[in-house]
This record gives C-alpha cells, sequence and structure tokens, in this order.
C-alpha cells in the first residue's frame, strides 16, 4: 500500500474521474483541470443535471453509474465525493479493476467498512489517498516536525476543542445529511473527522475514550455536539470537544509534553521549551516554589502548497514517481475508530476501548438507521464551503 508507481502505462499525467461530483467534487474537478500532474477525464454523480452541468462545463464524458466510470478505460484514478457511505464501496470497486483511489474524508462511516477499505488497497497494492487537506497547513507540518524531532518529548496531556458552525439551512441542503441512513452520524462524522485527523497526528491515538453525544440545537437526528475524556496507552490524559451550535469556529489544541507544550489555535503555532524535563524538574529541584524554567521558541513555518490542490497534486505525484503520500489512506481509519468509538461511549453511557469492537459498532449503527426518519424541508443544494475553497482550494 502507499506508493507504487504504475507500471503498466507509461503516464504523464494521471486521468482522473471524478465520482460524485456535487459541492466538494466539482472543487475537485476544478483543481483537476488546473494542476499539471492530472487530466479529467470522466465525471460521475447519480444526479443526471449534475452530470450535464460538468459534462458541459469541461467537455468530458459523464456517468451516472460508478460502475461504468470505473470500465470505461477513461481513468487511471478515482477522486470519491460522494456521500461517505459509498466511500468503501465505490473505492473497493475501482481499487480491483485496477484504478488508485483517492477517497474524501471519512473513508468509512464505520470500522467494518474501513478495514475491507484498507484491506483491498493492500491486496490491489493500488495507491490509496484520503483527502485530509488540513495536514498541508505551515501550522500542521511545523507542529509534526516538533513532535518528530522529539523536542516534545512524552505526552502528557492533550485537548482539542473544535466549533464548527452550521445553521439549519446547510442541514436542510440535502436529503442524506444529517441522518442516520445517508449519513452514519452528525457533527463527528462530517465536520469533525479533519480537526481528528491532525489531533491522532499530533497527540497519538487514545486507547479508551468516555463520551457525551447530543443533539441540542438543530432539527437533525443525528448529534451536533460530542465530547470526551480520553487515556492513552502510556497514562496521559486528554479532552476532546467538537460541535455545531457554536460561534465563532475555531481549532484550538494543546499537547502537553515532558519537555515542552505545544498550543495551537487556528493559524497560529506556539510552542513552549523546557529547560528541564518535567519528571527530572520534579525530583530534582529543592525549592518549595520552583518551576521548570520555560523558553517560548521563535519558529519558522515552512513555506509549502496546502489545502486541496496540495493532496491531489502529491496522490498524482505519487502515482507518477513515487512520491510520499501526504494523506495515505491507511491513516483515514484512525479518525473513524475515534468517532465509532465516541459514539458508542455516548450512545451506550459507558467507556469504549480502542481499537472499537467492529461488530458491536456495526449492530448499534444498524439500529441507528432503522430509526432514522425520512426528511422532510429539503431544499436540495451542492455547493460546498465557499471560505474552504477559497482558502483552502
Ligand atoms: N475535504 C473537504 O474539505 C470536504 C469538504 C466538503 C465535503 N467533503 C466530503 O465530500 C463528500 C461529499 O460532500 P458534499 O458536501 O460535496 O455533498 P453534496 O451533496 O454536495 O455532493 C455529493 C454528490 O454525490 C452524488 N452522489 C450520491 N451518491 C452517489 C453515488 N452512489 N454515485 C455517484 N454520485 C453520487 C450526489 O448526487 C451529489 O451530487 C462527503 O463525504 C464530505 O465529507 C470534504
Amino acid at each position: 500500500m502507499g506508493c507504487v508507481p504504475n507500471k503498466r502505462r507509461k503516464m504523464e499525467k494521471v486521468r482522473v474521474g471524478i465520482i460524485g461530483v456535487g459541492g466538494m467534487g466539482s472543487g475537485h474537478a476544478k483543481n483537476v483541470k488546473e494542476l499539471e500532474e492530472t487530466e479529467l477525464t470522466a465525471v460521475c454523480d447519480l444526479d443526471q443535471e449534475t452530470v450535464d452541468k460538468l459534462t458541459q462545463e469541461y467537455n468530458v464524458p459523464g456517468f451516472t453509474d460508478y460502475k461504468e466510470l470505473i470500465k470505461s478505460g477513461l481513468v487511471d484514478a478515482v477522486f470519491i465525493a460522494t456521500p461517505h457511505y459509498f466511500h468503501p464501496e465505490i473505492g473497493i470497486a475501482a481499487m480491483e479493476a485496477g484504478l488508485h483511489c483517492l477517497s474524501e474524508k471519512p473513508i468509512a462511516v464505520s470500522v467494518k467498512e474501513a478495514d475491507a477499505f484498507l484491506e483491498a488497497a493492500k491486496r490491489t497494492g493500488k495507491v490509496f489517498g484520503v483527502m485530509y487537506q488540513t495536514r498541508t497547513t505551515p501550522v500542521i507540518r511545523k507542529a509534526r516536525e516538533i513532535i518528530e524531532s522529539g523536542k516534545l518529548g512524552e505526552i502528557r496531556r492533550t485537548s482539542m476543542i473544535n466549533p464548527d458552525y452550521r445553521c439549519q439551512a446547510y442541514y436542510d441542503s440535502g436529503t442524506w445529511r444529517a441522518t442516520w441512513s445517508g449519513e452514519g452520524g452528525g457533527v463527528l462524522i462530517n465536520q469533525a473527522p479533519h480537526g481528528i485527523d491532525i489531533f491522532m497526528l499530533l497527540g497519538g491515538m487514545p486507547s479508551r475514550v468516555t463520551a457525551r453525544v447530543r443533539t441540542k440545537l438543530h432539527k437533525i437526528e443525528v448529534e451536533d455536539e460530542a465530547d470526551a475524556l480520553l487515556e492513552y496507552p502510556n497514562g496521559a490524559w486528554g479532552y476532546y470537544l467538537v460541535s455545531t451550535d457554536e460561534a465563532p469556529v475555531g481549532k484550538r489544541i494543546e499537547i502537553s509534553g515532558d519537555k515542552g507544550k505545544l498550543l495551537i489555535e487556528d493559524e497560529v503555532l506556539r510552542f513552549y521549551s523546557l529547560k528541564t524535563s518535567i519528571p527530572e524538574f520534579t525530583v530534582e529541584n529543592k525549592a518549595m516554589w520552583g518551576g521548570p524554567e520555560i523558553v517560548e521558541e521563535k519558529l519558522e513555518l515552512p513555506e509549502c502548497e496546502t489545502g486541496h490542490k496540495a493532496i491531489a497534486k502529491n496522490f498524482a505525484r505519487c502515482i507518477l514517481e513515487g512520491e510520499k503520500l501526504l494523506a495515505p489512506g491507511e491513516d483515514g481509519i484512525k479518525s473513524v475508530e475515534f468517532i465509532n468509538a465516541i459514539i458508542l461511549s455516548g450512545k451506550k453511557n459507558k467507556p469504549v476501548d480502542i481499537p472499537v469492537n467492529r461488530e458491536e459498532y456495526e449492530e448499534l449503527l444498524e439500529t441507528l438507521k432503522k430509526s432514522s426518519i425520512q426528511k422532510k424541508n429539503v431544499k436540495v443544494q451542492r455547493v460546498t464551503d465557499p471560505g474552504l475553497t477559497e482558502k483552502r482550494s
């Protein structure tokens, strides 16, 4: 899995087909058209009008059945931007047909489906990437560098507070949105994955969560607030909160280690290093009110390509030249584990260990899906967050 250059056909550009060309997929179409490593050669959407719009705009063949696109011979790789439940089904079919695959987040709604997606990538040897573009920002690249260099030391505590406001009109913009049967969750499965991805990347994966989930503000059947107490394999504790009912939005992360503390507030990164590590200072210092000397390090953020385009470009370069993937598909399961654990814990009101019990989660999800009620008052809109495309195309 990972970067396997295509040996069968010498490619100058990766021929990309986009499956699901609504809000996000149409943004990907524009990027694929603009990048020098990719060529947009087909699009697919269940909705005929959407297909017609895109085929006219880009002058490429269109399909309403993803299986037809996959077997068309027109593409080397697919980008999947349908509602989440379809990601593994379409991705597995594409890889089994010899195509590389870039999946939108989350790679799946449940860990069991994510396992199957990863297994298919391993078995077929196709390049499998996930659209986790938040990883590409200068702040996250620098924070990873600090942690990987060992400057933070062993992690003692983490926290992430991630409000990401949505109004009712957003939830009413699609029949699938905010339903157990169409989406498989609320804020956790839709807005939270990017934040969780970087939280796991920097703080590691907890081994146990004790969570709460609830629907506080919106007229939806899934959660718009969730929080969790976290326990890590080394005994560290953490806290996590996500919601769509609070403004202004933001991402605040604290990762506290033996040798320092890293703070992220959206695009601002601070790193405080300790002259003496906490375990050492605690036993060696003899003065009653002593504390370790703290230095705020001056950080230089890297200049780099960011956003969806950076992930798409890197994915294509992985296929063409074997460049290391910035967001490998196998990393995509981590956020699904965390999300499933929170939902399971919140719904069953008990601590849940990670890895999540696959069968227990499937059973819960099936029950929740059965409770799903078809939405009324839907005004379908296929438009992605304009702030997202402007800031991080
Ligand atoms: N990476 C990001 O920044 C980002 C941002 C927004 C959305 N997303 C992800 O993109 C996906 C789509 O979200 P969206 O907001 O674009 O939704 P959307 O409703 O605007 O678009 C989804 C499109 O998929 C089509 N579709 C549904 N089932 C299909 C199928 N089986 N085959 C082909 N087409 C199908 C729909 O007709 C629709 O046009 C979600 O998984 C979401 O999490 C990612």
